[in-house]
């Protein structure tokens, strides 16, 4: 049955045809095959996982869950989604990733993800790299929301919204059956008209300013 109301005016933009982001430290690019061996390093680990909605990967089973958005710079299509890898500037060494999914193409909304290796954490690297990836979900993809979902026992992934600008619009109790109880849900939200004011609120806004795409 067709809407009585008319469209959204909500309209995305072409995606770019290659994304990569350069921050002081980092660089981001979209995953590809070849990363694979080098993910399992911190997504094989069972601490890592533990707000995963998966238990610790093999290459197998990251190939099983994202091999078909490996490479993608796109949120459209069925299986639409930008897995990005967070490589440290300095020694290429790949530290975690990113991923931009659940597009709303109605509603101009995109969900973000993020896992880092434990090695790289309480460094600020989260930090800079969600902050970036953000920026280019708004700036290069047109995005006008982007929204995060996290356990609410997962301290640290509610710190780093916080920390990158997000606001805490919705705690869901006891809404859903994750690893053996009836766990709660924080749910973090963010427009792109926030966006310049929460970049500049952000202890890392200097790495924004150096985000670019090609
Ligand atoms: C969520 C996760 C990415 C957060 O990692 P993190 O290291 O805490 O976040 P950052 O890299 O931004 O580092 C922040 C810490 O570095 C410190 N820091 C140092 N230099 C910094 C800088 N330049 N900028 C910001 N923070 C800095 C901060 O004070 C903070 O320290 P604290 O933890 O003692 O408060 C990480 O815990 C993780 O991968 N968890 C497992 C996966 C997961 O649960 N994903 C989320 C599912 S919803």
């Amino acid at each position: 049955m067709s809407s009585p109301h008319p469209p959204s005016p909500f309209a995305l933009p072409p995606a770019p045809q290659q994304l990569r982001i350069e921050t002081e430290r980092l660089v981001l690019r979209p995953l590809i095959d070849d990363d694979v061996d080098r993910m399992v390093a911190y997504r094989g680990d069972p601490e890592v996982c533990r707000y995963l909605p998966f238990p610790p990967q093999s290459a197998d089973d990251i190939r099983a869950r994202i091999g078909h958005i490996l490479g993608s710079s796109t949120l459209l299509g069925e299986n639409g989604g930008i897995p990005v890898g967070i490589f440290r500037a300095s020694d290429d060494q790949l530290i975690g990733d990113l991923v931009l999914f659940h597009l709303d193409e109605q509603n101009g909304s995109v969900e973000i993800g993020w896992v880092l290796h434990p090695g790289a954490t309480g460094q600020g690297y989260a930090t800079e790299a969600v902050t970036a990836l953000v920026d280019a979900a708004f700036r290069i993809y047109g995005i006008r929301r982007v929204v995060a979902r996290i356990d609410a026992e997962n301290r640290a992934s509610a710190q780093l919204a916080e920390r990158v600008g997000m606001r805490l619009e919705a705690h869901l109790v006891e809404n859903t059956w994750f690893a053996g109880r009836w766990g709660d849900e924080l749910d973090y939200g963010l427009l792109a008209r926030e966006w310049p004011a929460a970049a500049a609120a952000s202890s890392i806004s200097k790495a924004t300013d150096s985000t670019r795409a090609s």
